[in-house]
């Protein structure tokens, strides 16, 4: 019998045909993720899973997987896999870098104007009929992207691609990396200084142990008055209970992507204030996209289940301790 492989989401059988064949599938087609206990049934004896950030890999779940020889995450974050137990099993995780850098900065982008501009606030106002006077001079006012300060959080290559998008609009960018980098037009600056300078403040790292929680009370409580903060990276950046604090008090402004839990609870506060720009995880979100992602994640795939070194790998120590 042919290597099994579970997807744990739904993909059309067309998206699919690079492995169907080679490879026999066993695919969750139900909407919303596939719940544990079927995930580690349908593990037993399988060599493969082709995934997406719905689908937690705990430590325990990677253990009941020994026949396992590739996770593939159609994802370049890959925060909701525990790496170092995958490591240690010896169990190489796949993921989609460098084919999203522009779909996500670009959503950076779209949230900062949608925000500084009020788009998604006015369209609202629109459809409920609210427009009755004609133009008028302080309706809707915002902000300039041109006078603004941009401060960017991470400058892997999304927050690059977001600081090149910022140089033509005119606005001042500063950045935060843990290890700066020379790249013109960028000034560099410590987080402190980032989060009260900036008009407005762009997330674009990992979420890691080390960047859990990072924009915590503390640094919301000292950004500026009327600044924005913009979430295109990942919702447990971000202390969510603090953000909806000083956005119900009107201080800050929000464009997110991201949230603490996907989707946000029914009732989450979220919902009613008009000073927060929702988006429903979309930063990767064009068919292009979307359709590069699918590609890299067969090909790490189908490299994992011929014991070849996967070609988009996030976790490449697992080959050296081999
Ligand atoms: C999306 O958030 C991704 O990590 O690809």
């Amino acid at each position: 019998m042919s290597p099994a492989v579970v997807v744990t989401l739904p993909l059309p059988k067309a998206a699919l045909a690079a492995l169907d064949g080679p490879l026999t599938l066993r695919v969750w087609d139900q909407p919303g993720p596939m719940p544990r206990e079927v995930l580690h049934e349908w593990l037993e004896g399988a060599e493969a899973v082709l995934c997406s950030l719905g689908t937690q890999f705990s430590a325990e779940t990677i253990k009941r997987a020994p026949s396992l020889k590739v996770v593939s995450s159609i994802s370049v974050g890959v925060d909701h896999i525990d790496l170092l137990a995958a490591t240690a099993a010896g169990l190489p995780i796949g993921h989609t870098p460098g084919v999203l850098v522009d779909s996500t900065a670009d959503m950076a982008l779209a949230l900062m104007l949608a925000s500084s501009r009020r788009i998604a606030e006015a369209d609202r106002f629109m459809r409920q009929g609210g427009w009755q006077t004609g133009w008028d001079a302080g309706f809707f006012l915002g902000t300039d992207i041109s006078r603004a300060t941009v401060g960017l959080v991470g400058m892997g290559p999304i927050g690059q691609a977001v600081a090149r998008r910022l140089a033509g609009f005119g606005a001042r960018v500063i950045a935060w990396n843990r290890t700066p980098r020379d790249i013109p037009g960028v000034e560099w600056v410590d987080l402190d200084t980032l989060f009260a300078a900036a008009d407005i403040v762009s997330l674009h790292t990992a979420l890691t142990s080390e960047t859990q929680g990072l924009v915590n009370a503390n640094r919301l409580a000292a950004m500026r008055d009327g600044a924005t903060l913009i979430n295109t990276a990942r919702g447990g950046l971000v202390d969510e209970t603090a953000l909806i604090a000083e956005l119900s008090s009107g201080r800050l402004n929000a464009g997110l992507d991201v949230f603490a839990q996907e989707p946000p609870p029914a009732d989450s506060p979220l919902f009613a204030l008009d000073n927060v720009v929702l988006v429903p995880h979309l930063g990767s979100a064009t068919a292009a996209t979307r359709g590069a992602m699918l590609q890299r994640a067969l090909q790490n795939v189908l490299a994992g289940v011929r014991g070849e070194r996967l070609p988009f790998c996030a976790n490449p120590e697992v080959y050296a301790q081999a």
